[in-house]
Order: structure tokens, then C-alpha cells, then sequence
């Protein structure tokens, strides 16, 4: 069907819910019980080597969890545009998109599961009206072997508030129990709303039976992450020292079960691009252009972050995403030139939408950017996809279903494939790729291995214990001597507080003298024996700037900041926490300088 603008204008017109009514619902129904509406981040996370990008509208709070953080209120809410590559594999499907809003609200230490889910069936069947028998929920079914008890108060109490029995249905730990990946992080049990689409070929759900959550119900709500403990790296749990509650809901999600569409991708959201690509190709396979929809939204995000596609972790999930969409781009025997219409179709109906980021670039920059990627792969697509039907005509180059591992590597290494484009490929003619073979190889030769693009490590506190609340205030006396020793340009590179000792790196282009460090440790003693008042003040960002404190937060979590200051010596932006007078501290003892990187100097020291 041939769609004209005058008849999407008409379509977005008598849909229900838009993406701006959507969010506006949201906002006003958490603020209006009470939670403060927090700024959104960047999708790059700021002083957080532990992600790529930013997954959940929890990631930039993080650490409000585990008290490393004081948070703004301790119930807030906002919308947070996040990036999810994880499930590539599903994208083309009716729900699932690698960018998506996050609508989120949190509960520090204030209510638990009970408000959680009494806020959720209030909302969802007070403010949004969707109809009850079209509402299930899954509560966690618990995990003998990791000793974590099944969640049967939230299952009660989802029934205390209106729903049935029968819509209640018990996941185990891979489905309800969310952690923000397999390192140190906070975690719990989860609630998750579904959506039932009704689709009439899967059978209803009974209970017990198989609840289908790919094809009939679909998740539109993580109405309660249960923060309660800490996951350790050895994969054992503590407890936190509070209760918390997070919660995120797929925008895009909310807005096609609230409009009973089919799919994500008939909202006004990818619609007019959808139409733009079916008007220039008629008969597109539905598959492809979803995921090209998809695809160069998620790149217009990050490209505006500030990232250049290439072969090194975020660069790498920019050149898999435009990579995929070229190749679908071809797949559907689009014209090279649709490529740059539809960049620039994203970029317009993102603003026309209320989806925009701040934009760091023209128009024409990203979209020159996207065409550039496009021009570096468009004729290796062509002799790679040669190359990919011809060795698998040999019948002896795939064993099992299997294709050779040599040859996956080779159309990364000379044509450019990401390995998700030639699992992809393979798929399509029934047979399998080795992942695993396919990383040795990889390492082999030196080069990022897909596991890279995940996690890397963590930085900042690594508890709250007395000890590392002292070794934080120590590091900001540090901060401070070694700006008087070494000259005001000495900034913070990172920091890592454990309870035994702090790390701290610095812009420094030698080494220090036995004369200088002597200096830095005499001078963090002297300012301990003052017996000085750790302050802590809220103001503007702004204000703060201008006060002359120092620090590496950026405005993330609102437009008020904490400032400490200890005496005049020391005035850092920071969440805390801290000790209360230096006088806690002990004695401040350098164990060791040495280089972490090209220009940057590692100091550790401990407390005594
Ligand atoms: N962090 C949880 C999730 O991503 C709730 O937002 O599902």
C-alpha cells in the first residue's frame, strides 16, 4: 500500500497514544506520587568503564544502590534513551529494537514491594486503562542451587491488588532475577509485566503450562527490580544495607500495546521511515526493513555521542549496526542513494517525535558519516558475499552444518563482516557459525574479541565500609596536595577505593621525586591534624563550577550537585560519602607511584 505524508499524518492523528503523550502520562503519574523527575544521561556512560553504553535507566544511578551514591530523592523517576545490542539477534521481531526509552522509576531505601506493585497496577489499569485480562505478570520461581528463596510476597501481593491467579506466572533465576551483567552489581528479583497481543495462532496461556513470551505476550514492564543484594564477582550474594526498587519500561513497547498494534514499528516512531523505504521498494521483506529501522536509529543516537564506527568496542557495535543495515539495504535491492534519505528521514521524525538528543552534529554530519561507513563497505558487501557463496558451494567446507571457522574470520579480516552479519548469512541457508572458534581466532590475531565489547572493569568505591568512607576523603586531600606540589593542571583520571587502599590516577608526564611525594604525604598529614569539617553543600552546577570546586561529575543526576569542602584546602564535586572531620583519618601513608598510562601517574596509599 502506497502511503502518502497526508495519510501518515492522519494515521498519527487518531492513534491513541503518541511517544510525547506516553511519556508525558508517565512523568506526571510518578510525580505526582511523589518522585522527583531526574535528569537523563548521556548513552555513554560517564565515569563507568564497566559499560559500553547505557542499558537501563538505572545504569547512570548505579551506585545509589549500594550507598556508594547519595541519591537526589530517594524516589524519582525520568526517561532515559538506552542502547541494548545483547538481543541483535531478535531484532526484526514485533517487540524487541537496539535503542529504545526507557521510562524508569526507583524507590532508594523507601518503599519496597508492596508500593512498587501497587504503583504499577495503578498505573497500568488506573491511568492507562488497559484492560485487566490483558495483563500478566511473572514473579521469580527462586534457585536452590544459588540459595535465593522463590519471590511468593510479590506473587500475594499482585493478587491482593487485582490479579488473578491464573495471570501469575513463576520464572526462574535467567528470566526474573536481574543483575546488570555477571560482575559486581546490584541485583534482586524481578516482577515483569506482559501484554497479551491476542495473536490467535498461540494458544492462551493456563497455568503452568507454557507461557509464550515471543510470540503472544510481551514484556512491556520490569514493574519491580527488588534491589536486595549485591552480586560478587565469585557469583556468591550479600545482602545490601537497603532495600531498594527499580523499575524500566520499554517506551516503544507501552505505546504499541496501549494502540494494539502489531509490532513496535507501527508507531509514528518508524513508521514514516518504514513508508519512505516501502515507496522506493516495493515488496521489501518485512524482516529487513525492521531491522534497518532499527539499525540507523540506534546509529544516529551514537553517532551523536561522538563515536566513529571501527573495530574497537563501541566504534565496533556502531560499524555492526550500519554494516547490518547495508547488507539488509542490498538484500531488498534498495538504490545506494535510499541510504542517506532514510538517515535523514531518522534524524527529522526523531525531533518531530520529541526522541531527539541534544544534537552534537548537523544533519548533514551524521548523515555524511552513516554514507561514509557505507562507501568503506558497500563494494567489499559485493566480493564478500561472492566469496561467502562460493565456499560454501564445497560441501567440504562445512562439517555438521557447520561452516569453517577460517572463512567466518576471513570475511571479517579482508571484507569488513561483523560476525553478526555472516551468522546471519548462514542462518539463511540453514547452516551455523562457531562463535567460539571464531573468537580464537580472533585473538589469534590480536584484535578485539567479541567478549570485549562487553564488560571491563570497575572503578570507583568497591564498598561502603568505614574504612573506604576514610580512604575516600583521604583521596580528596590527595587530589588537593597534588595540585599545591605538582601545579593546578593535575586532574583526576580514576579512582578506585578499596578497604584496604585508594588508587588514584593523575595527568603527570614524569615521575615523581622521593622530595615531591614526601611533600604530597606531609601536606594530606598536616590538613588530617587540623581536625577539619568535611561540609557538605547542594547548589546549581553551574554555581558550583563557578566556586572554583573541582571534580569530573557532570550535571548527570540534575541540575543540583553536592559540593565538599574540607577547610579551604579541598571543594570537589562529589556524591559522597564521607567521614565527617579529617580527624577520623590516621596517618596518610604513600605505598607506591608508578605509571598507568602515556602522561598518567597512579599513586596508592593506605590509612595507618
Ligand atoms: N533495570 C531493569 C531492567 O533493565 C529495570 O529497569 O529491566
Amino acid at each position: 500500500m502506497y502511503l502518502t505524508k497526508f495519510d501518515i499524518r492522519i494515521i498519527i492523528f487518531i492513534m491513541k497514544y503518541t511517544a510525547r503523550e506516553v511519556k508525558e502520562i508517565f512523568l506526571n503519574f510518578f510525580q505526582k506520587n511523589n518522585h522527583k523527575k531526574i535528569k537523563n544521561s548521556s548513552i555513554i556512560p560517564e565515569n563507568d568503564d564497566s559499560l559500553l553504553f547505557i542499558n537501563a535507566g538505572m545504569a547512570p544511578i548505579k551506585n545509589v544502590f549500594t550507598g556508594e551514591q547519595i541519591p537526589e530523592s530517594k524516589k524519582m523517576c525520568n526517561i532515559q534513551t538506552c542502547i541494548r545490542t545483547n538481543d541483535i539477534d531478535s531484532i526484526g521481531d514485533m517487540h524487541h529494537l537496539s535503542s529504545f526509552c526507557m521510562l524508569g522509576s526507583w524507590s532508594i531505601g523507601d518503599y519496597f514491594k508492596e508500593g512498587a506493585i501497587k504503583l504499577a497496577y495503578d498505573f497500568l489499569v488506573n491511568e492507562l486503562k488497559i484492560p485487566k485480562k490483558k495483563l500478566y505478570v511473572t514473579v521469580f520461581s527462586g534457585d536452590s542451587k544459588r540459595n535465593l528463596p522463590a519471590d511468593e510476597e510479590s506473587e500475594g501481593l499482585w493478587q491482593e491488588v487485582g490479579v488473578e491467579k491464573s495471570h501469575i506466572v513463576r520464572k526462574p533465576f535467567e528470566d526474573n532475577f536481574w543483575r546488570m551483567g555477571e560482575g559486581e552489581s546490584p541485583c534482586g528479583p524481578c516482577t515483569e509485566v506482559f501484554f497479551d497481543t491476542e495473536n490467535e495462532k498461540i494458544k492462551s496461556y493456563e497455568e503452568t503450562g507454557f507461557f509464550d513470551d515471543k510470540n503472544r505476550y510481551i514484556e512491556i514492564w520490569n514493574a519491580g527490580v527488588f534491589m536486595q543484594y549485591l552480586q560478587h564477582e565469585d557469583g556468591t550474594y550479600s545482602k545490601l544495607k537497603m532495600n531498594s526498587v527499580d523499575t524500566g519500561a520499554g517506551m516503544e513497547r507501552m505505546i504499541m500495546a496501549l494502540n494494539n498494534f502489531k509490532s513496535v514499528y507501527e508507531s509514528e516512531i518508524f513508521m514514516p521511515i518504514i513508508q519512505l523505504i516501502k515507496n522506493n521498494v516495493p515488496n521489501c521483506n518485512e524482516k529487513s526493513l525492521r531491522i534497518i529501522v532499527d539499525h540507523i536509529r540506534s546509529s544516529v543516537y551514537i553517532i551523536n555521542a561522538g563515536v566513529e564506527a571501527g573495530n574497537l568496542k563501541r566504534g565496533y557495535i556502531l560499524r555492526q549496526l550500519l554494516r547490518r543495515a547495508i547488507r539488509h539495504l542490498k538484500s531488498i535491492g534498495a538504490n545506494e542513494t535510499l541510504l542517506q534519505n532514510i538517515a535523514r528521514s531518522t534524524i527529522e521524525n526523531l525531533d518531530k517525535c520529541g526522541l531527539n538528543p541534544d544534537w552534537a552534529f548537523t544533519k548533514e554530519e551524521i548523515i555524511q558519516k552513516i554514507t561514509s561507513e557505507q562507501e568503506k563497505f558497500s563494494k567489499l558487501l559485493v566480493s564478500g558475499l561472492k566469496t561467502f557463496e562460493e565456499f560454501i558451494a564445497n560441501k567440504n567446507n562445512i562439517k555438521n552444518g557447520k561452516i569453517n571457522s577460517a572463512l567466518v574470520f576471513k570475511l571479517y579480516d579482508t571484507f569488513g563482516f561483523p560476525f553478526e552479519i555472516t551468522k546471519e548469512l548462514a542462518n539463511e541457508k540453514g547452516l551455523k557459525v562457531d562463535d567460539k572458534e571464531f573468537n580464537e581466532l580472533f585473538d589469534q590475531h590480536k584484535n578485539i574479541s567479541k567478549g570485549e565489547t562487553g564488560k571491563v572493569f570497575k572503578s570507583g568505591l568497591a564498598d561502603v565500609s568505614e574504612q573506604t568512607i576514610k580512604l575516600h576523603t583521604a583521596t580528596h586531600l590527595l587530589h588537593s596536595a597534588l595540585k599545591k606540589v605538582l601545579g593546578e593542571n593535575v586532574n583526576q583520571k580514576g579512582s578506585n577505593i578499596t578497604p584496604e587502599r585508594l588508587r588514584f590516577d593523575f595527568n603527570f608526564e614524569r615521575k615523581l621525586t622521593d622530595d615531591e611525594l614526601m611533600q604530597v604525604e606531609n601536606l594530606v598529614n598536616n590538613l588530617i591534624e587540623k581536625n577539619l569539617a568535611v561540609i557538605c553543600e547542594e547548589m546549581d552546577y553551574e554555581k558550583a563550577k563557578k566556586s572554583g570546586a573541582i571534580g569530573l561529575f557532570q550535571n548527570k543526576y540534575g541540575d543540583k550537585v553536592r559540593v565538599y569542602s574540607i577547610g579551604e584546602y579541598s571543594k570537589e564535586l562529589c556524591s559522597g560519602p564521607h567521614v565527617e572531620n579529617t580527624k577520623a583519618l590516621g596517618k596518610f601513608k604513600i605505598t607506591k607511584e608508578e605509571s598507568s598510562s602515556a602522561g598518567v601517574r597512579r599513586i596508592k596509599a593506605i590509612l595507618q
